[in-house]
This record gives C-alpha cells, sequence and structure tokens, in this order.
C-alpha cells in the first residue's frame, strides 16, 4: 500500500522501522496480565493491529485501516509514524485537540489525589464543577454521567417523572416523540426510538412510549403534542449521525414554541453539536432558543475521558430523587476536573468563534469541487457533510481510503457521505491544506 507522507508546519515525520518482533495473532495465550500488557507495548505492524483486532475483538465496528499510535492536536500518527490530518475528532469528542496540555494536566494533577469514592460520600470537586458548568450554561442544576447515551436516558427518565409529577399524566403512559434519523446511542431505549435498521434489527422488544415523526417538519410536531401524554420531544439540533442533516432556519424557535404552547419539554440532544462544534457554545444558540434540558457528552472532556451531563431546572431535575436514578462513576472527581479544564479550553481558546470562521472557508472552498462527484456540500462550523455521488469507480469509501492515503482521515456514514469535523483548534493554512487534499483526492477518481 503506497501512501503520501506530507511534512507540514515543522512537526517532524517519525518513520519507525517495520516490526522487528511480530505478534504471533495465532495461537497466543496470555498467563498473566503482565504477559498481556508486554504485548500490547510491541511495535506491530499496522497488518497486525488490524489482525488481532479482528481475532479478540467482537466485530460490532468497520474501522478504516489505519493503526493509530499518537495524537496532538489536530494529528493523529499511526504506528508506523506516517501523520495524518483527523477529519473526525472521534465524532466531535475531541473538539479541543488530542491530548490538549491543559486537560491532561488535569487529568494527571487528580488522578494522583482522588479519582473515585461513588456518590455514597460527598467529595471536594464535584460542587465545583456544578457550580462551574450550571453557571456557564444558565440551568438550575446538572446531573453527571459518563457517557452521552447515559445523558439521553437520563433526560428520557426526567421526562417521564416530569410527566407524572408535575404535569398529570396517567401512571405509564407518558410518550416521548423523537425524529427519524436520529441518533443518540446503543442502549435498549436508544435503539427502541431509531429509524436505522441497522440499530434495531434482530433487538427487540422494543422500549414502549416512543413516537417518531420527520425531522425538520414542524406540521408532524404539531401534531404530535395534540396528545396530552406527551412529556418530551428529544431532538438533535443538527443530525450528526444521520449524515449532517441540518433543519430550516427557523426550526428550533419553532419547536421552542410548540412546546412551550403544549405544556412538552423540549430536549436538546447536543452530545455531539454542543460545545463549540457547529460554531456556537450550543448548537441552540443559533437560533434564540432554550430548551428546557440539554445533553452533553463527548467534548465535554475533550477526548480523554467518558463525561456526559444533563442540564434542567429545578421543576425538571427534582422530580428524581435520592435512589431513583445514578452511577457509580457518574460525577467522579477525576471526571469533574477534566470537564471543567475541557470546558475552560472552550471559552478561553474561543473555539466557537474559531470553527464558526473555519467552517465558513472550509465549506467555501468545498463548493468548488467539481459537482458531478460531489454533489452536497453542507453543515455547520466545523461539523460538515459532503455527499459523494456513487459510481462502479468511485463511493463514500474508497475516497476516504484515498483520503488517508494522502494524510486524512474521515469516515463515511450511510455509503455515500463523509462528514469532514476536524479538531476546533484547526487554523486557516492548515484548513486551506486540508482542502488541498481533498480536492487532490477527489480529482484523482
Ligand atoms: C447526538 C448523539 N447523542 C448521543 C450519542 C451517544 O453518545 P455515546 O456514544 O457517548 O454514548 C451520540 C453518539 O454519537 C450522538 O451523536
Amino acid at each position: 500500500m503506497k501512501r503520501m507522507i506530507f511534512r507540514l508546519g515543522g512537526g517532524m515525520q517519525r518513520m519507525l522501522p517495520a516490526a522487528s518482533r511480530v505478534y504471533g495473532c495465532a495461537g497466543s495465550r496470555l498467563a498473566s496480565t503482565g504477559a498481556a500488557s508486554k504485548l500490547a507495548d510491541r511495535q506491530l505492524t499496522s497488518e497486525e493491529v488490524y489482525a488481532r483486532e479482528d481475532k479478540y475483538g467482537a466485530h460490532n465496528y468497520h474501522p478504516l485501516p489505519v493503526a493509530l499510535e499518537r495524537g496532538e492536536g489536530i494529528y493523529l500518527w499511526d504506528v508506523e509514524g506516517r501523520r495524518y490530518y483527523d477529519f473526525l475528532s472521534a465524532y466531535s469528542a475531541v473538539n479541543q485537540g488530542h491530548c490538549h496540555p491543559k486537560i491532561i494536566a488535569a487529568l494527571n494533577d487528580q488522578a494522583s489525589k482522588l479519582t473515585l469514592t461513588s456518590r455514597a460520600f460527598y467529595n471536594n470537586i464535584l460542587g465545583a464543577y456544578e457550580e462551574f458548568i450550571t453557571k456557564l450554561f444558565g440551568y438550575d442544576k446538572v446531573l453527571p454521567m459518563n457517557t452521552g447515551v447515559e445523558g439521553g436516558e437520563t433526560a428520557c427518565k426526567l421526562a417521564r417523572k416530569w410527566a407524572y409529577n408535575v404535569k398529570g399524566v396517567p401512571k405509564n403512559q407518558a410518550k416521548i416523540i423523537f425524529a427519524n434519523g436520529n441518533f443518540w446511542g446503543r442502549t435498549m431505549a436508544a435503539i427502541s426510538s431509531s429509524t436505522d435498521p441497522s440499530s434495531y434489527e434482530g433487538f427487540g422488544p422494543f422500549m414502549p412510549g416512543f413516537e417518531l415523526i420527520p425531522y425538520n417538519d414542524i406540521p408532524a410536531l404539531e401534531h404530535a403534542l395534540q396528545d396530552q401524554n406527551v412529556a418530551a420531544f428529544m431532538v438533535e439540533p443538527i443530525q450528526g449521525e444521520a449524515g449532517v442533516v441540518v433543519p430550516d432556519a427557523g426550526y428550533l424557535t419553532k419547536v421552542r414554541e410548540l412546546c412551550t404552547k403544549h405544556n412538552v419539554l423540549f430536549i436538546a440532544d447536543e452530545v455531539q453539536t454542543g460545545l463549540a462544534r457547529t460554531g456556537r457554545r450550543l448548537a441552540v444558540d443559533h437560533e434564540p432558543v432554550r430548551p428546557d434540558i440539554v445533553i452533553l457528552g463527548k467534548a465535554l472532556s475533550g477526548g480523554v475521558y467518558p463525561v456526559s451531563a444533563v442540564l434542567c431546572d429545578d421543576e425538571v431535575m427534582l422530580t428524581i430523587k435520592p435512589g431513583e436514578h445514578g452511577s457509580t462513576y457518574g460525577g467522579n472527581p477525576l471526571a469533574c476536573k477534566v470537564a471543567v479544564a475541557a470546558l475552560e479550553v472552550l471559552e478561553e481558546e474561543k473555539l466557537a468563534e474559531n470553527a464558526e470562521k473555519m467552517g465558513q472557508l472550509l465549506r467555501t472552498e468545498l463548493m468548488k469541487l467539481p459537482s458531478d462527484i460531489v454533489t452536497t456540500v453542507r453543515g455547520k462550523g466545523l461539523l460538515n457533510a459532503i455527499v459523494i455521488k456513487e459510481t462502479k469507480d468511485y463511493d463514500a469509501w474508497r475516497v476516504c481510503l484515498r483520503l488517508r492515503d494522502n494524510g486524512l482521515l474521515a469516515k463515511p456514514t450511510h455509503g455515500d457521505i463523509i462528514r469532514l469535523a476536524p479538531p476546533l483548534v484547526i487554523k486557516e493554512d492548515e484548513v486551506r491544506e486540508c482542502v488541498d487534499i481533498i480536492q487532490s483526492t477527489i480529482l484523482s477518481f
């Protein structure tokens, strides 16, 4: 496999010799964890990395063949020392750039003091984080969790409790409305609201009380909200996994109006769109709206640790009483220190502003690509996608393989869409360099 190696911006290319000791994928037996960690330390070739994961790991992902070893800022390096621009940012978890020094320092500092107490006891860090994040986003309270999907589950539980305790919905009758094409994770509840067969097929029976309407369709929402038992409408301000689907201007404003009119909670799933990714602190900030519940995850830790959070006001949050919801790791001191540092980086480095500017530049340049191959360019801030017209000679997967060969990592979704979402610390000359790579790659087909 021939790959171009880019030597950019002073970062020295480190070409490593091919592995001198080869990991025997077949037939190895590890006698102890010590042996396991030694094996992990051996320098494997990319091919050996793929083979080992394939043999010992579940096949629930289909990764692009590149074996990464190191990350810094907008760059990733593979085990052979080749450098790449990261245009996925771990699905928008690494908004602050890989291994941001301030976030890593917070992690290291707290890791040697106190990592986990569980919520059975108080600790000296959680309250400081809670005060910081609630003041930053302007909500009364926060409920800390770990992954994005747990944030979504928490929001659904809060909405149901609120429906029974405050709105007066009869027991077990509460409904939550979702939009077609939504993605909020892989738990039973999340797949129960999914319209993607690869998410739900073969995993039934499903969670009752979830209903679907088309995305970006205000009349459909208005119709659904006639039902008195609706507790909430949970929606992504831009649908990330569906392929960066941007609703019409004014959609979120209308959602807010209708939810208020029908006494229904507006839940914004900002796990992927939030935290500066779309050029605002939250993607809902593109319109003058305030959701009743906001779910955050991914970049809340800058990619170093699973941290998620649900924000809302007392009327909703205090419907959940002690013992009714929680998580062993949720709100642990390590997570809280990391999250404060990750949020501070977004603010101090003005990453929303940078995402807005760099996103404009990226889309302007991508629009110049030949429209017979790239049929659509869309997005906000640095959450963007291009749609590739499939032919027998090329498709989004093959474009991504060749982008990789040319030093840029992106991942196809739904066959013909490529998401382009670099870390938000990217600068103008780097955007231009990446546009050159994308352009020469597309033109090579
Ligand atoms: C909008 C949205 N919500 C929730 C999730 C789930 O997050 P996690 O994978 O951390 O559970 C994702 C993941 O891609 C997402 O894009």
